[in-house]
């Protein structure tokens, strides 16, 4: 494939996104990659359009990299995807994806606004990479570029209809539904779902399940990790729930929410208090009514995921095309499973845990089992500890302050930047 960088960030070169973009490029030979600086050199592009247009004309893959930039793109990756529009580029049917490199502020609604603008420009928008600026640096954020890389890959394939079902990996999982009887519709889901396994997986349906009632916050659990009711909910999270290698949630849409049922099954998680006990379980979901219009559950379910450090390997929905949308989502998870794929967290993920993690470390008295957990799980990860970090920043404040030495800096602070990911690059 013929794929084209948008380099959003305005230190053009020096752009520490650039250099997972590049990372990627040098792993993935067999495709031509190529870079336009748009974020720097957006002053000469609005005077001369015709390059950049045919680049993108010509590509098959347009890769969008850029910082975020207060909760968005920075302004000059904007204006390039204004002029996008009104210079007409024909991009339809072209794929996209985007890598963006931030401390997580905001980064969901910079990824939206590429997929928004995906949309308008009749880009087929597969996938996004939402990376701490730091993680090129460490080795799992290289294997999450790559794997990034893969997955956008395994949907191409797949949507080329190269990939072979049914899947052998999706006995291990397990179905949650709240399923009544009359559901036709989410019976068909379920069961299209069934033909993409060649073996069925377990089904629970938590429809009736006899919940003597909801959690009653009595922190029973807080300590002893057990729960005070004893009607066996505890017994099938843990042991018909927990221990497989998928989770598929499936439900109908009631009262903008997964309704009743689903909440006390929520709720009642409660006695794994904070802890990420599904962590790295891929998550997927099967959900029948007006998906489109409920922004809320939309949010509800990639939040879940995101906190619960569940790779959300897709949203089926019976809205328009019910077997090729459970399909999809069947095929996504498989890879997922496959893979052991895991994404960093983003907005949602990162936010959540730091307010849990302050939660737990304050209330570690009461909330033993959870303290216990973030402790060994190393999610106590204060910023405080980061001594050697915190002085460099001192050093680096102290230099800038200094004119003299500031003006004879040059370029070298952002060479300074870049150096160890350039480091990374060279290996
Ligand atoms: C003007 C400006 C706004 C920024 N806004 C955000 C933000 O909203 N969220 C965030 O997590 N980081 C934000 N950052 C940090 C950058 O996203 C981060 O440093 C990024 O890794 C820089 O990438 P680059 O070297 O490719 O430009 C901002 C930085 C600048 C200069």
């Amino acid at each position: 494939m013929k794929i084209l960088v948008l380099n959003g960030s305005p230190k053009g070169k020096y752009s520490i996104t650039l250099q997972t973009s590049l990372f990627i490029m040098r792993h993935f030979r067999e495709h031509a990659f190529s870079v336009i600086h748009v974020g720097a050199q957006i002053k000469s592009l609005e005077k001369d359009f015709s390059k950049a247009k045919k680049m993108m004309e010509e590509a098959d893959m347009i890769l969008f990299s850029y910082p975020v930039y207060t909760f968005l793109v920075p302004a000059q990756l904007h204006r390039f995807i204004e002029l996008m529009k009104e210079m007409q580029v024909d991009v339809k049917g072209k794929y996209a994806a985007q890598i963006s490199t931030s401390k997580h502020f905001y980064d969901v609604t910079a990824h939206q606004f590429i997929i928004d603008n995906c949309k308008d420009l009749g880009l087929e928008y597969l996938e996004g990479l939402s990376a701490d600026m730091d993680d090129l640096k460490n080795k799992k954020g290289q294997a999450d570029a790559l794997h990034f890389f893969q997955r956008i890959l395994f949907d191409i394939a797949a949507e080329r209809g190269q990939v072979l079902k049914p899947f052998t990996n999706l006995k291990d999982v397990v179905i949650v539904a709240d399923l009544d009887a009359d559901d036709e519709n989410l019976k068909h889901m379920i069961d299209r779902f069934m033909e993409n396994c060649t073996e069925k997986p377990k089904l629970v349906n938590i429809h009736d399940f006899q919940f003597k009632g909801g959690c009653i916050s009595c922190f029973n659990c807080a300590s002893t990790g057990t729960c005070i009711y004893k009607d066996g909910f505890q017994d099938l999270l843990r042991n018909e729930i927990q221990s497989g290698k998928a989770i598929v949630l499936a439900f109908t849409i009631k009262d903008h929410s997964m309704g009743y049922q689903f909440k006390l099954y929520d709720d009642r998680q409660f006695c794994n208090g904070h802890r990420t006990v599904t962590m790295g379980m891929p998550f997927g979901y099967l959900v029948s009514g007006r998906l489109s219009a409920e922004q809320n559950i939309q949010l509800l379910m990639q939040a879940r995921a995101e906190v619960g450090g569940n790779y959300l390997a897709g949203i089926a929905s019976d809205e328009y095309d019910l077997a090729s949308s459970v399909d999809q989502m069947a095929a996504s998870l498989s890879w997922a499973i496959e893979n052991h794929y895991t994404k960093p967290a983003n907005f949602y993920g990162v936010g959540g845990m730091k307010i849990f993690r302050d939660l737990i470390y304050e209330m570690q008295g009461l909330m033993r089992a959870d303290y216990k957990f973030y402790k060994s799980h190393g999610q106590l990860d204060f910023p405080q500890k980061h001594k050697g970090r915190i002085a460099a920043m001192y050093l680096v404040g102290s230099l800038m302050k200094n004119k003299k030495l500031k003006s004879k800096m040059g370029n070298k602070m952002n060479e300074g930047m870049i150096a160890p990911y350039k480091k990374v690059l060279k290996k």
